[in-house]
């Protein structure tokens, strides 16, 4: 009797091991499936890494003014290092997870965080200024942007000097931009390196690059001469005509 007892005990025992057993080992498979949900998570995240979207044209599209080589040049080694550099940079940071605009708006000024926000910055800026061109574009605009222009600049010859002038006098590296400030008017700015309106609080409608690397293989040092082309055969008063009603949009919503 004894030895039944015993031997029930066992049984208990060896029934409550097994039991453990395959507890623990579900269980586990429970950590694991979490850690493959974590892994899958990660790869996810690698996958949202920043990557260089496509310009919105051939590369040939905007010749005789800027060429194939500028923009495989430009689009394809400055504009894609930036991306690199950028996912490098927020790799395993609490900025991984963050849209472009965010992880702008949260180095921006931070010299501890100056590289990020120049190569964000970067990413943001060149993605923004293939839009800001178009083929057979240039002119003038139409419609309620060519009316806003009027009111807030005077003119559209008043708004070009502007434009053109912020351009020319940007030293070194920088951005003109056509935006649309915090007080709703629209204003001409430059910007040097990476800086970008949005951090500011305006709203860019346009931007033309004025670093060297985007105009010296077809201009050399003729910056004006890149100015006059971007104004009067390339930009995309389309593009900026859309930002424009955009922002309306957002104020008045
Ligand atoms: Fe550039």
């Amino acid at each position: 009797m004894l030895i039944s007892k015993r031997s029930f005990i066992k049984g208990v025992l060896a029934s409550f091991a097994f039991f453990a057993q395959g507890f623990f080992n579900k269980s586990w498979s429970q950590s694991n499936e979490i850690l493959t949900g974590e892994i899958t998570k990660i790869e996810g995240d690698i996958k949202m890494a920043f990557t260089l979207p496509a310009l919105p044209y051939a590369d040939t599209a905007l010749e005789p003014h800027i060429t194939a080589k500028t923009l495989s040049f430009h689009h394809g080694k400055h504009h894609n290092a930036y991306v690199v550099n950028l996912n490098k940079l927020v790799e395993g940071t609490d900025l991984a997870n963050k849209s472009l605009e965010e992880i702008m708006k949260a180095t921006a000024g931070n010299a501890e965080k100056a590289g990020i926000f120049n190569n964000a910055a970067q990413v943001w800026n060149h993605t923004f200024y293939w839009h800001s061109m178009t083929a057979n574009g240039g002119g003038k605009p139409d419609g309620a942007l060519a009316k806003k222009i009027d009111e807030d600049f005077g003119s559209f010859d008043a708004f070009k000097e502007q434009f053109k002038n912020a351009g020319a006098t940007q030293f070194g590296s920088g951005w003109a931009w056509l935006v649309l400030n915090p007080k709703g008017k629209l204003e001409v700015v430059k910007t040097p390196n990476a800086e970008c309106p949005l951090t500011k609080g305006s709203i860019p409608l346009l931007t033309m690059d004025v670093w060297e690397h985007a105009y010296y293989i077809d201009f050399q040092n003729r910056r004006p001469d890149y100015i006059d082309t971007f104004l009067n055969n390339l930009v995309n008063w389309k593009f900026a005509a859309e930002n424009l009603t955009k922002a309306s949009n957002k104020a008045a919503a």
